[in-house]
């Protein structure tokens, strides 16, 4: 029997049942597609909090029970066992790649993670001090030109190659952003480095010195772009989506996801983690602040705490927690935000405002901490992230573009403006 579930409208008695469609996990979800037809009306779900908007195989986690699964594996066994490149091979191509495919893989990687020259002079059109996030933005829709009339988004063996460009050439762009606001020369990628590595040395080096991060820092940076290499249908990734399905340009539907996590409720929190860490700048200072943040009439937030969907506990957290204190305590680092973070972390945990919210640590909280160990500016934090994230983007479109459900997305509103009226010449109003 095909499960249903009926609506009815009672003030007019009209029903209409709505087929309900079982995932492989998760929450069963209600076709709403017939209830305009039949009654005339729309769901209304602002921040589409209980809309699932596409059919996915890619990523799926569980907010209650801190479950996350890249297609099907645990994020925890990918962290430990994986490496980035193979966790994009595997968010793009469904399946773990062989020796031989992964090999294959990291060569052709590796072959398209030079960009256009030109493309280097397009930095110089940005002030010395952007953010790094709108340089980035602009660059990534600045290369869709360079592919746009050779890229057919209908052909799979094309789109392989477009996700191939994007996944080689966001760390080049990337190390850019940071190279063109410090003032350093740009560097060419160096195929004989590994891909983080090749990000390191591109955005790191020095010109005048041999370059060769400790393995430490680039297995931290692996681990970091591992836990933020797709998180299902955030706000990003539905950005991405959503401009895919108006068939844009790959490119310029990376760049329309770049621009959605800049913002600080989203990637923009790992930065807002550290200056608000510094703002505190003492342990003595906490109580202040953990008070500010339960006063609903501060805006103040404490940054890197709640989750939209993780409401117990985040398993990336977990993980990039314990990360954290290996990566300070190997490299011997005095990290004095750490004990601030630490110490606040400890005092919200305790906290009954925070307990019963069910506010913990994010993400966020810890990777910010160990880009600063790392020595990476504040500002290229989301950047990181945004170089990361590319890798579930990608995987997201490609889906997107292979959906039998394709078409334009299109939302709709409960309009709440004037209804008609006359217009009212200047000189009468
Ligand atoms: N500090 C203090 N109070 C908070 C916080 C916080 N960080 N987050 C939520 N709350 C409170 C809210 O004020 C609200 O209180 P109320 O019930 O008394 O009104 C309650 O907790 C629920 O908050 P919502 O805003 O409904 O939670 P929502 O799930 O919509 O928001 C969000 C999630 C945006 C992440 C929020 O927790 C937040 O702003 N956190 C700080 C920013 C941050 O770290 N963002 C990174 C997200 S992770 C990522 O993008 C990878």
């Amino acid at each position: 029997m095909t499960r249903t579930v009926t609506i009815t409208d009672n003030m007019t008695g009209k029903q209409v049942e709505c087929p309900v469609l079982e995932g492989t996990c998760g929450p069963p979800v209600i076709n709403t597609k017939s209830l305009y037809k039949e009654l005339g009306m729309f769901t209304f779900d602002p921040g589409f909090v209980t809309t699932a908007s596409c059919r996915s195989a890619v990523t799926y986690l569980d907010g209650e029970k801190g479950v996350l699964l890249h297609r099907g594996y645990p994020i925890e066994q990918l962290a430990e066992q994986s490496t980035f490149l193979e966790v994009v091979y595997l968010l793009i191509h469904g399946e773990l790649p062989t020796r031989k495919q992964m090999d294959e893989w990291a060569h052709a990687i590796k072959m398209h993670m030079m960009t256009h020259e030109h493309i280097s002079r397009f930095y110089s059109a940005y002030r010395y001090d952007a953010h790094p996030m709108s340089i980035m933005a602009g660059v990534a829709n600045a290369i869709a030109s360079y592919y746009h009339d050779r890229t057919d988004i209908w052909d799979p063996d094309n789109r392989l190659i477009t996700a191939r460009r994007i996944i080689a050439k966001m760390p080049n762009v990337a190390s850019k952003c940071y190279r063109y606001a410090s003032g350093l020369p740009f560097v060419y990628p160096d195929n004989a480095r590994s891909y983080v590595e090749n990000f390191m040395y591109m955005t790191f080096s020095w010109p005048t010195e041999e370059y060769t991060p400790s393995a430490a820092a680039v297995r931290a940076l692996d681990l970091l772009f591992i836990l933020h290499a797709d998180h299902e249908q955030n706000a990003s990734t539905s950005t991405v989506r959503l401009a895919g399905s108006s068939e844009a340009n790959p490119f310029a539907c990376i760049a329309a996801g770049i621009t959605t996590l800049w913002g600080k409720s989203h990637g923009g929190a790992n930065e807002a983690v550290v200056r608000m860490l510094e703002e505190i700048g003492s342990t003595s200072n906490i109580p202040k602040y953990v008070a500010r943040a339960k006063d609903r009439k501060d805006p103040f937030r404490l940054m890197g705490f709640g989750h939209r969907v993780y409401k117990n506990y985040d398993p990336r957290a977990k993980i990039i927690r314990k990360a954290c204190h290996d990566l300070l305590e190997e490299e011997k680092l005095n990290q004095p935000l750490f004990e601030i973070a630490m110490e606040l972390e400890r005092i919200a945990l305790e906290d009954e405002y925070f307990i019963k919210r069910k506010l913990y640590p994010n993400v966020d909280f810890y990777s910010g901490l160990i880009y600063q160990a790392l020595r990476i500016p504040t500002s290229m934090f989301t950047v990181m992230f945004a170089l990361a994230r590319s890798a579930g983007w990608v995987a997201q479109w490609m889906e997107l573009m292979k959906d039998r459900d394709f078409r334009i997305g299109r939302p709709r509103q409960l309009y709440i403006g004037r209804q008609t009226r006359d217009y009212v010449p200047i000189e009468e109003r």
